[in-house]
């Protein structure tokens, strides 16, 4: 049936293009056969498959499928070093999620992944135990602290916490051509009882790209960007597996309807206001603050659930 073809002209019946379906997807998955890496082959017989099978439960058309055509070109031309229209298509489709959700599966216990996003950028400069993140005035200042434990409850020694976070006019540092390119970012080492703390600022919510394509979606389907506020965190130490999380503000407004689906309720976090002249306040902070507990178990490598 051809995209200008009424639905009710005369056409082959349903059975045979069934079989003309089942035979072209069998076709395909076959042509996969001869392929030397096993799990590829299994991947694009089951991409194949579902590709066609959604063609074919909604009837696309020609023109549709140009046009979908278009939007991954368009996707594609719009990602640089500094913008990943693809990472995002895949939040914002929830893929990433569900990736997280069969592939990052932890023991009970374990701190609970969450999506990288698009603003990742390695290499952050390494800092010590209590300093700012913040390297022009960024927000209202707030103190991140925890122990990095084993699933056992040892602190874990010498764990590398790589962050990032946005600042109070949304942005991250990599978004903004004018701020200082390591602003909000940085590698810290946990103490020998596993302690960290550092300076930070309260994130704030914000919206993801929406200039490109996948805005062009968002807008079409009514959907809104918002992303509920956060800090990120990737965890790593020497024999256990590498956490990439986030800190949610529980105050956020758009916890319930985060963009990309990313809240776990286990991740969301009290921000305590803290006054100017509270005895407790880190060296380096002015005015008034806050603080967030984080505390942090690693899964070992190797152990699955
Ligand atoms: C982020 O948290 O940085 C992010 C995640 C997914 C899409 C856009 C941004
Ligand atoms: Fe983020």
């Amino acid at each position: 049936m051809t995209a200008t073809q009424p639905a009710s002209s005369p056409g082959p019946p349903d059975d045979a293009l069934g079989a003309t379906v089942e035979r072209i997807t069998n076709d395909v998955v076959r042509s996969f056969d001869g392929a030397p890496d096993v799990r590829l082959r299994e991947v694009l017989a089951a991409l194949v498959t579902h590709l066609h099978a959604l063609a074919t439960e909604v009837t696309l058309t020609q023109a549709e499928w140009e046009a979908g055509i278009r939007f991954l070109t368009a996707a594609g031309q719009m990602c640089d070093d500094k913008r990943q229209e693809l990472i995002l298509l895949s939040d914002a489709l929830g893929l990433s999620m569900i990736v997280d959700a069969v592939s990052e599966h932890l023991p009970a216990g374990a701190t609970e992944s969450t999506v990288l996003g698009p603003f990742y950028v390695p290499d952050s400069p390494q800092r010590q135990y209590g300093e700012s993140i913040a390297e022009r005035p960024s927000g209202e200042p707030t103190w991140v602290y925890g122990v990095v434990r084993a699933l056992e409850g040892r602190p874990i020694v010498g764990a590398e916490l790589d962050v990032w976070q946005n600042a109070a006019d949304s942005l991250y540092a990599v978004q903004n051509p004018d701020d200082p390119q390591d602003n909000l970012r940085g590698r810290f080492r946990t103490r020998d009882d596993g302690s960290y703390g550092f300076v930070a600022v309260r994130p704030t919510d914000y919206t993801i790209p929406a200039d490109g394509p996948v805005g062009d979606l968002l807008r079409a389907t009514a959907r809104h960007a918002w992303r509920p506020a956060h800090l990120h965190l990737i965890v790593r130490a020497q024999g256990y597996r590498t956490l990439t999380t986030h800190v949610f503000d529980a105050e956020s407004e758009h916890l319930g309807s985060d963009a990309v689906f990313a809240v776990k309720p286990s991740l969301v976090r009290t921000f305590v206001a803290r006054a100017a002249d509270d005895p407790a306040r880190p060296a380096g902070i002015e005015g008034p603050w806050t603080s967030v507990e984080n505390d942090i178990v690693l899964a070992p490598l190797g152990v699955e659930p």
